[in-house]
C-alpha cells in the first residue's frame, strides 16, 4: 500500500518533493504550457500548510549530465512563485554543500527549488552516490511526479530507498484513482482508442487492453500497418512491415474474443507530410500508390463517433492523424469533440493526446487528462511503475 501526503506528518521536516516540471519552453525560454506545474500545486500547498520545509526537485528535458543553462529550472521556479503567490528560492545546483546549507536554512512553510536533476548523469543512471547526496537533503520524501514514475531514476527510486518516511502526492493519487476506475471495474461498453505513429510503441498496450475492452479503435499512422495486414495498399504511408503478421494476429484475437476492432474505412491522403500540400479523401481500397495517409476520413469519423456515443468508459491514447499539421488535425479534433460530448468516464493519455484535446477546446469536458505520456502507456501495458513500487516498499504500511 502507498501512503499519501495527507497521511503524513510533515511539520518541521525537510521534505523532498519530486515533481515533474518537464514543461515545454519556447526559444525565449518561456513556458508555453504550465499544466504540470498547476497539477502539483495541491500537494505543494498541503506540504507548506503542514509546516514542511519544501525542497522541490524535477528534471527538465534531456541535458544528459551536462549543466546547460537552456535546461535550467529557473523559469519554472519563477512561474511556481507566481502561481503560489509566494517566494520560491532557486538553488544553484541540486546537490552539494551550498545546496545543503540552503535547505538547512529553510523555515517551516518555506520553499526551495533544486536545479535540474539531469545536470548529473547519476540521476538517469540511479547512481547510489548521487541518490545519497539527494537523500541527505531531506527527512521525508513525497513523489508527485507521475509523468516520470516509469523511469527508475535516482530521484524516483533511489531517494525513497534511502529515506524512512515516504508517500505520494495528490496528483499521483488522482492519476492512479482514475486509471484504476477505468481498468479495474469499467462500466460497459468499455472503449479504448489508440492512435499515434507506431504499432511497435503501442504493441504492449494493445495486447494488454484487447481482452479487457468491448471495442478498440485504431487510428493514426499505426492503423496503416493494420490496413496492410488486411490486404489494402497504403501507398507511401508509414508502415512497420515487420509487424504485419503481429497485426494479423491481433485482428484474429479480436475476432475470437468478439472484441469490436474498428479501423479506418476512409482516409485523407496527401503528397507529403507538410502544410499547404494537395490532399484528398479516399476509401481505404483506393489509396494512391504515391500518396501518404495523413488523417482519418469523414466516414471513419462517423463510424468512430457512433462507437464513442455508446461507450460508458473511454480510454484514449494517441492522435488519429498528423494533428500538428492543419488541416490534418481534423479527424483527431472530431474524435476529441465526440469524447468531450460523451457522458462516459473518459481518460486521456497525456502527451500528444492531451495537447490534441486541449487544441479542440475539450479539456474541461473529459473526465481526466493524464500528465503522463510514457508513464500512462506503461500503465496501459499493464506494467508496474518503478516510482510507485519504490513508495510501496518505503511506506512500510
Ligand atoms: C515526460 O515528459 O514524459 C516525462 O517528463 C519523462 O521525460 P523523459 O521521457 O525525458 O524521461
Amino acid at each position: 500500500m502507498i501512503r499519501f501526503i495527507d497521511q503524513m506528518d510533515l511539520d518541521g521536516k525537510r521534505v523532498f518533493l519530486r515533481v515533474d516540471f518537464n514543461v515545454p519552453l519556447n526559444e525565449k525560454l518561456e513556458i508555453t504550457d504550465d499544466n504540470r506545474i498547476k497539477a502539483a500545486l495541491p500537494t505543494i500547498i498541503n506540504a507548506l500548510d503542514g509546516g514542511a520545509k519544501v525542497v522541490v526537485a524535477s528534471h527538465l528535458g534531456r541535458p544528459k549530465g551536462e549543466k546547460r543553462p537552456e535546461f535550467s529550472l529557473a523559469p519554472v521556479a519563477e512561474r511556481l512563485a507566481l502561481l503560489l503567490e509566494k517566494r520560491v528560492q532557486m538553488a544553484p545546483d541540486c546537490i552539494g554543500k551550498d545546496v545543503e546549507n540552503m535547505v538547512n536554512a529553510l523555515q517551516p512553510g518555506q520553499i526551495l527549488m533544486l536545479e535540474n536533476l539531469r545536470f548529473y548523469k547519476g540521476e538517469t543512471e540511479n547512481d547510489p552516490e548521487f541518490a545519497q547526496a539527494l537523500a541527505r537533503l531531506c527527512d521525508a520524501y513525497v513523489n508527485d511526479a507521475f509523468a516520470v514514475s516509469h523511469r527508475a531514476h535516482a530521484s524516483v527510486v533511489g531517494v525513497p530507498e534511502r529515506v524512512k518516511e515516504c508517500g505520494a502526492g495528490f496528483l499521483m493519487k488522482n492519476e492512479i484513482t482514475y486509471f484504476e476506475k477505468a481498468m479495474k471495474d469499467p462500466e460497459r461498453p468499455f472503449l479504448a482508442i489508440l492512435g499515434g505513429a507506431k504499432v511497435s510503441s503501442k504493441l504492449g498496450a494493445i495486447e494488454n487492453i484487447l481482452p479487457k475492452v468491448d471495442s478498440l479503435i485504431i487510428g493514426g499512422a499505426m492503423a496503416n500497418t493494420f490496413l496492410l495486414a488486411k490486404g489494402f495498399d497504403v501507398g507511401k504511408s508509414l508502415v512497420e512491415k515487420d509487424l504485419v503478421d503481429t497485426a494479423k494476429d491481433i485482428i484474429e484475437k479480436a475476432e475470437q474474443s468478439k472484441t469490436n476492432l474498428l479501423l479506418p474505412i476512409d482516409v485523407v491522403v496527401a503528397e507529403e507530410l507538410a502544410p499547404d500540400v494537395v490532399y484528398e479523401v479516399v476509401s481505404v481500397e483506393q489509396v494512391p500508390s504515391d500518396m501518404i495517409i495523413v488523417d482519418i476520413g469523414p466516414r471513419t469519423v462517423d463510424l468512430f463517433v457512433q462507437e464513442i456515443k455508446q461507450a460508458k468508459t473511454i480510454v484514449w491514447n494517441g492522435p488519429m492523424g498528423a494533428f500538428e499539421i492543419e488541416p490534418f488535425d481534423k479527424g483527431t479534433k472530431e474524435i476529441a469533440r465526440a469524447v468531450g460530448s460523451s457522458a462516459a468516464l473518459s481518460i486521456i493519455g497525456g502527451g500528444d493526446t492531451g495537447a490534441a484535446v486541449k487544441k479542440a477546446g475539450e479539456s474541461d469536458n473529459v473526465s481526466y487528462i493524464s500528465t503522463g505520456g510514457g508513464a500512462f502507456l506503461t500503465l496501459l501495458e499493464g506494467k508496474e511503475l518503478p516510482g510507485l513500487k519504490a513508495l510501496e516498499k518505503c511506506s512500510g504500511l
